[in-house]
């Protein structure tokens, strides 16, 4: 069991200072509570990427750590699968020990509300300056990046990863996870969708002609990874609010060519520049979806002009696919509260629940849950769950369910779909929506639009005190019936 301090209890912030221990701590503590394989001897082309397959294939299998890779120094490693479980994600961001879905979703709920930021500190050494390099010696290919599945066009340094780039106009500071292949000793690509924050900033360099300065991180605590993949605000300083999940400043180190913050307890960073028009063939990926959508494309290309890495470095991957995998899993939760609030801040009353279900991806399924306050109500909701934003990238279908359906529950919220949705008013069709290059639905390999529906499986509105009485124990006969029957009762039933 992962044990948690009276202090976590009651603020979900850990006692011991979690941020800028790094990875290693996590390592140990995941290790600690049994939840760590480790593994020797597997080669990096496909046997890591196929021994990972097999763990994400089930939630609440262990985190993998391989080292003595065949062709590299032992004690380079590479790290995969860290939050394809609950108990890890509650170790992650110091939830306590036990806590469920439920409880991550009200985490995030809190978390997205206050974004606590603090600001990181700027500090003149870190441990990932232990080896610095540059010019001849500078080699990305000494980092043993796997070939993460099968038909990989290439080898994808950046999955698990923080991508930093730095506002021209302001001092606004992001940091996203958008994934990087490696392609030479200096040379590598990033791939950051339309719309997303990097791109924008990106974009703001290169229409004034200049290279736009860039830094990868790609071994971390995988807290600050998680804040990564989330929608923080347009504007937001992403290292604050990592800052606010942990509880204290993340302790920074600036990139000698760059000026980017870099972790000062990171495993391995590198920096350098994008030009503008400088792109290279990328890909194919095994994509969050599922699929290898966008193939072979051209894409952004990073000059790398230094590396950095602790001695014997640790890789961290989080390798998509079909769900679930990291991205899906830990978003799951992130998503469900984020989509909430915001329904909430656009003045929908009485939400009860939101679900983003991994099978989705996270995104491709939003099950919002509401108490009907009014006709009209169900529709509101769904229409802006499927746009507000951290609900409208690469969402496909939105459910709105009445209060008595938990949205987590698919049997009931599929039950409800059956029984109270009438298809003549209940689907609305939503086109030219946004979503991405790895949607296997979107438009087409020059319009990265889609198509999605809200699906009302609320009892109709004008029907809502006619509609037939739902089949069932009375909730007093069912507090009877188990506080009697308890003993003979199965367990979890409640
Ligand atoms: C493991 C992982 C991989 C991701 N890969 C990409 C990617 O390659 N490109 C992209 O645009 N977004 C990718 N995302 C999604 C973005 O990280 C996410 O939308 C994030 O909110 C973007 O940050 P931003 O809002 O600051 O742009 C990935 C997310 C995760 C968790």
């Amino acid at each position: 069991m992962i044990e948690a301090t009276p202090s976590q209890r009651t603020t979900g912030i850990p006692e011991n200072k979690m941020p800028n221990p790094d990875l290693r701590a996590w390592i140990a503590k995941v290790d600690a509570a049994g939840q760590l394989q480790r593994v020797s001897g597997a080669e990096p082309e496909e046997e890591i990427g196929g021994l990972v397959d097999v763990f994400q294939r089930q939630i609440g299998n262990k985190a993998v750590l391989f080292d003595d890779i065949p062709g590299f120094p032992s004690g380079y490693r590479v790290l995969a699968n860290i939050l394809t479980s609950i108990p890890r994600i509650n170790l992650t961001i110091g939830m306590p020990a036990g806590s469920k879905a439920i409880d991550l979703v009200q985490f995030w709920r809190r978390y997205m509300r206050e974004m606590k930021s603090i600001p990181p500190r700027i500090v003149a050494n870190g441990l990932v300056q232990e080896n610095v390099k540059g010019g001849n010696e500078l080699d990305l290919l000494q980092i043993p990046t796997p070939k993460w599945h099968e038909q990989d066009g290439g080898h994808f340094i950046g999955t698990g990863c923080m991508v930093v780039m730095k506002d021209p106009d302001s001092e606004w500071v992001n940091y996203g996870a958008y994934r990087v292949q490696v392609h030479g000793r200096n040379v590598a690509t990033v791939h950051c969708t339309k719309g997303k924050h990097g791109n924008i900033i990106m974009r703001r360099y290169h229409e004034r002609g200049e290279p736009c300065p860039i830094a990868v991180v790609v071994g971390m605590h995988p807290a600050l990874f998680m804040v990564s993949g989330l929608e923080v605000p347009y504007g937001k300083n992403e290292y604050d609010v990592a800052g606010g999940l942990l509880g204290e400043a993340v302790e920074v180190i600036t990139g000698p060519r760059t000026g980017l913050p870099i972790p000062a307890g990171a495993e391995i960073a590198f920096e350098g520049f994008v030009h503008p028009n400088d792109l290279m063939e990328e890909g194919p990926f095994g994509e969050w979806c599922g699929y290898y959508v966008a193939g072979k494309k051209q894409e952004t290309v990073i000059r790398v002009e230094t590396l950095m890495h602790r001695n014997d470095p640790i890789l961290l991957g989080a390798v998509p696919g079909v769900p679930p995998d990291d991205d899906s899993f830990y978003r799951g939760t992130y998503r469900s509260g984020a989509v909430w609030n915001q329904l909430e801040a656009a003045g929908i009353p009485e939400v009860n629940g939101v679900w983003a279900h991994p099978a989705g991806g996270s995104r491709l399924w939003l099950t919002v849950s509401i108490k009907q306050q009014y006709g009209g109500h169900a529709k509101q909701a769904g229409l802006v769950a499927s746009q507000c934003h951290a609900g409208a990238y690469a969402n496909r279908f939105v459910v709105v369910v009445d209060d008595d359906i938990d949205p987590a529950d698919m049997d009931k919220v599929i039950w409800a779909m059956c029984t109270r949705c009438d298809p003549r008013e209940g689907l609305e069709i939503l086109r030219g929506c946004w979503t991405g290059t790895s949607d296997p639905m979107n438009y087409g390999p020059n319009d990265t639009r889609n198509a999605r529906v809200i699906i009302d499986a609320c009892k109709p509105w004008s029907r809502r005190d006619s509609f037939p009485a739902k089949v069932g124990s009375s909730k007093e006969l069912d507090k009877r019936i188990h506080d009697k029957w308890a003993h003979i009762l199965p367990s979890g039933v409640q």
